[in-house]
This record gives C-alpha cells, sequence and structure tokens, in this order.
C-alpha cells in the first residue's frame, strides 16, 4: 500500500543497503509515458510486446484485446522498455515477480495462467500490473503533480522463488526494538510454526539484531522476511514498510503496536495455533468469479469471452 511522504520505503531507497539479505532484483525507471498508459483503462498490451508466455502459442483470444483495437496507438516507451525488461528477465535467471515502488500485484494473480505473481515474459508483468489495484494506488501516488514524493517511478523485478507461505512473517520495529512477529498469512494453520515458535523467534531476532537494527533509516518501521529453510538459519528479507495503519498488523493491532515500547519475550511471536483460529482470506475479494477462472466454463460450445461478445452483439443489434 502507498505511504504518504515515505520515500525512504520506495524499493530504491532501501535495496542498495540490503542487496547481501534480500531477493535479487533490477529496477526499471519509468516514464511519464509508460505511467500514462497504466492509468489508462482496460487490460490490453502493446502488440510489440506480445501475449503472456504461456498462452504465446494460443491464437483463440482471451478477452484482453492485443491488436486490432491497439493498432492506431504506437507507444514510444515500448523498444526502451522492451529491451530493459528482456535484459532483467536474462539476468534474474527468467522467472521474477514485479512491483512498484510500493506495492505487489498480489490481488492480480488471478490473472495468469500459474494463478501467481511469477512472470516469465515482458506481457506476463504488463498483465499483472494493468489488472491490480494495488498497483493502480501506486499509480495514482506516483502521478500526483502535487504530491510530496519526491521518488521516482520505478518497476522492480526480483528473482522468483518458490516461497512457502507458511514461512513468511512480519515484524514490527518501533524506537529500533522488535515488538512484534506475526505470521503474514493467516488463511492456514501450519504445524510447523507451533511444533518449535521459540527457534523461529531466536532466529528472526537474530537476523534484526545482525542484519537489519541501526541500518534502516528509521527507528520506526516494520520489514518483512521468509524463513527459506528451516534447516539452516535462512532469512530473507522481503520488505519494508511504514510503522502506521497503512500497513497491515495481521494478528496485532495498531491500537496495541502503537502504544507498547517493549514486549516481554513470550508476547512477541503470533501465529495461528490451531484449525479453528484460521482467519478470512484477505485476497478472496479481489478473486476473478468461479465461473470465470473456471477454463471448463462454456455455452453451447463457446468459451465465457466468446459468448459475452455474443452476447453484446445481439443486444445491441435488437436495440437497433
Ligand atoms: N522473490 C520472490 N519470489 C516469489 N515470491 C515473492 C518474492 N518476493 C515476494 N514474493 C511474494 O509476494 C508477496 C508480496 O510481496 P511484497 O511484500 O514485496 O508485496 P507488498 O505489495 O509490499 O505487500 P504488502 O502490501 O503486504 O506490504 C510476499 O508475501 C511473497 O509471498
Ligand atoms: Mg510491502
Amino acid at each position: 500500500m502507498v505511504p504518504d511522504t515515505k520515500d525512504i520505503f520506495s524499493f530504491s531507497s532501501w535495496y542498495g543497503d540490503f542487496t547481501n539479505v534480500t531477493f535479487e532484483s533490477r529496477i526499471i525507471e519509468l516514464s511519464e509515458d509508460f505511467l500514462n498508459y497504466l492509468n489508462q483503462d482496460g487490460i490490453f498490451i502493446p502488440p510489440e510486446l506480445g501475449q503472456p508466455a504461456e498462452n504465446a502459442n494460443e491464437n483463440e483470444g482471451n478477452g484482453f484485446s492485443s491488436d486490432e483495437d491497439d493498432e492506431v496507438e504506437r507507444y514510444e516507451w515500448v523498444p526502451e522498455f522492451r529491451l530493459a525488461m528482456n535484459t532483467a528477465l536474462a539476468e534474474l535467471g527468467g522467472q521474477v515477480i514485479p512491483k512498484l515502488n510500493w506495492s505487489a500485484p498480489k490481488d492480480a494473480s488471478w490473472i495468469l495462467p500459474n494463478r501467481q505473481c511469477k512472470c516469465t515474459s515482458v506481457a506476463d508483468v504488463l498483465m499483472l500490473l494493468k489488472a491490480s489495484t494495488f498497483i493502480a494506488f501506486d499509480v495514482v501516488k506516483l502521478s500526483q503533480k502535487t504530491s510530496a514524493i519526491r521518488t521516482k517511478p520505478e518497476l522492480v523485478l526480483r528473482k522468483w522463488f518458490d516461497i512457502n507461505p507458511g514461512w513468511e512473517f512480519r515484524c514490527f520495529v518501533k524506537g529500533n526494538s522488535l515488538i512484534g512477529i506475526t505470521q503474514r498469512y493467516c488463511t492456514t494453520y501450519y504445524p510447523h510454526i507451533a511444533q518449535d515458535p521459540e527457534r523461529l523467534k531466536i532466529q528472526i531476532k537474530e537476523f534484526f539484531a545482525r542484519k537489519i537494527c541501526g541500518r534502516f533509516p528509521a527507528g520506526d518501521f516494520v520489514f518483512d522476511v521468509v524463513i527459506q529453510n528451516s534447516a539452516t538459519s535462512g532469512v530473507v528479507l522481503v520488505d519494508f514498510n511504514p510503522f502506521d495503519r497503512i500497513t497491515d498488523a495481521i494478528l496485532f493491532t495498531w491500537d496495541e503496536l502503537l502504544s507498547v515500547d517493549s514486549v516481554a519475550d513470550d508476547e512477541l511471536l503470533r501465529f495461528v495455533n490451531s484449525y479453528l483460529s484460521i482467519q478470512p482470506d484477505e485476497m478472496r475479494q479481489y478473486q476473478i468469479p468461479a465461473d470465470i477462472s473456471d477454463s471448463r466454463f462454456t455455452t453451447h460450445g463457446q468459451d465465457l469471452f466468446g459468448y459475452l461478445d455474443n452476447e453484446i452483439v445481439k443486444q445491441t443489434d435488437s436495440k437497433n
């Protein structure tokens, strides 16, 4: 989510100081024309940038315009952008997750065939960015001419890793003290957390003390980590977020976090400790209706988008 005037949380502000503890990434500066393209309604991809990777061989329409509709419009930013993207994709091993200055398009993962934010082509990245409401928040903020934010618009590509969400944690820091750690995704009970919460706590506390504390240019902040290999202390930094209600406090509340300056060690870590404590999935509201996402959906042999196109033609004809 977008912090007001919090330039220090924009990706390029912190990446340089933490490259050895976070995923390898590339930053591509964005032109105003590209921001305008993101601001335009509709999910469309300039024809020169092709189809999303896994649809590349399909001739049938997928409901997103890519050629005829846009033929008249030429996108000046395309050649430079394509070169920068393809170079970054190749350097990062061909699989990436994109984000803008502050947000990843987590809400749009339904639009790619793999139902993840894993992108293997320029078109995959553009589909995610165009379909995401979270990205739209960043774009609005970056486009505001009067905004106090001095940050330049940037697209970040991060090397993709298959992450088990059960090993992701959000950590709250106030006055340079760690005052809370919570399981990041609370839609599932993960027995491995309940089995050894002490060990997890030690791993994260050590990581904070050695790699984070005193190195971020603020005393109050939130950072996200993933423990990549439970057998080692492979804690990896995912992101920094403002210590502010704009950041999801997950199993804490902001009233609690704002009212304490330190916590007892046995109150530091919160996690879902039984199947009964599972929380609703906050991403559900962004998901596509089951009928649409179900590739088996057919109406008299047509796919859904073909069916809807015909219905529109029929209704327009009947009105004339
Ligand atoms: N390199 C990566 N490889 C695979 N998945 C990743 C990678 N980096 C992040 N993710 C996944 O994407 C999720 C969101 O990433 P990130 O925290 O950067 O987004 P965000 O928009 O800042 O989220 P929030 O709004 O919650 O702060 C992570 O929780 C993780 O599951
Ligand atoms: Mg974040």
